[in-house]
């Protein structure tokens, strides 16, 4: 059985002090059984983060990495870095960081493969923009997507990634996919993997979905049979975040 997961992307929200005070409203509301709560948010909160989930629960995860274990990279920050602060997860591939920030397939499979070696949680993201979708390019462009960032791992190396299936023209724009666009995509990603691994690791691999997730819409995006939870941006920011981990 693979569990439930809710995820909260900050972006660029947050100052320190504004999320030490979300996290002490909001860390006792969070507790849940069967969902697992993971928080991404700015290198800068994750102190902040750490100190008020510890002693619960919910897991941080930073938004952002660059692979090098360390030297002249000013600006950047290394796994070990975040690790011993206290994070147990990285965002990798986000369309923001592809998009705004031109991280191209290399540098996210070279960013994959440090992760995957410092043995910490890895989301990553795939998804396709308006125009692709029109086009009817979606299948193929995640399969590339994935085909390049799981190429030379093994399956013994996967047991630390979850996937999250984020439709560019639903992030942050209201426009929620429908219960049905998104299955039919996350059970699309879970065949690539029994393509390139096998039904094992299909089965075993989470997947979620992003986009506008909310609370009125997570309940049923989360029970259809492909989609292994969320992850949220604007929603994760208010309180309305409850209403999703909880989703009763
Ligand atoms: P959104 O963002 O929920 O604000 O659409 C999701 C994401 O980018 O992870």
């Amino acid at each position: 059985m693979r569990k439930k997961w809710a995820m909260a992307n900050w972006k660029m929200n947050m100052t320190p002090t504004e999320a030490r005070a979300y996290m002490t409203k909001m860390v006792p509301r969070l507790k849940s059984k069967d969902t697992e709560v993971v928080f991404f948010v700015p290198s800068i909160d994750i102190e902040a983060v750490v100190s008020e989930t510890s002693g619960s629960n919910i897991l941080v995860g930073a938004e952002n990495f660059y692979y090098e274990d360390k030297g002249a990279y000013t600006g950047e920050i290394s796994i070990d870095m975040i690790k011993d602060a206290g994070c147990k997860y990285v965002l990798i591939g986000h369309s923001e960081r592809r998009n705004i920030f031109n991280e191209n397939d290399d540098l996210i499979h070279k960013k994959l493969l440090k992760a995957i070696e410092k043995d910490i949680g890895i989301v990553l993201c795939v998804g396709e923009s308006l125009s692709q979708r029109e086009n009817g390019d979606t299948f193929t462009f995640i399969e590339s997507q994935l085909k390049s960032a799981f190429d030379n791992i093994d399956k013994n190396q996967l047991k630390n990634i979850i996937i999250a299936y984020e439709p560019i023209w639903a992030i942050g724009t209201g426009k929620t996919a429908t219960d049905d666009q998104a299955e039919e995509v996350c059970a699309y990603i879970r065949s690539i993997i029994k393509k390139l691994y096998d039904n094992d690791a299909a089965d075993n691999m989470n997947i979620l979905y992003g986009g506008s997730v909310n609370a009125n819409n997570a309940k049923n995006l989360f029970d259809m049979p492909n989609i292994d939870g969320g992850l949220v941006g604007g929603a994760s920011l208010k309180e309305e975040f409850e209403n999703i981990v909880k989703r009763d």
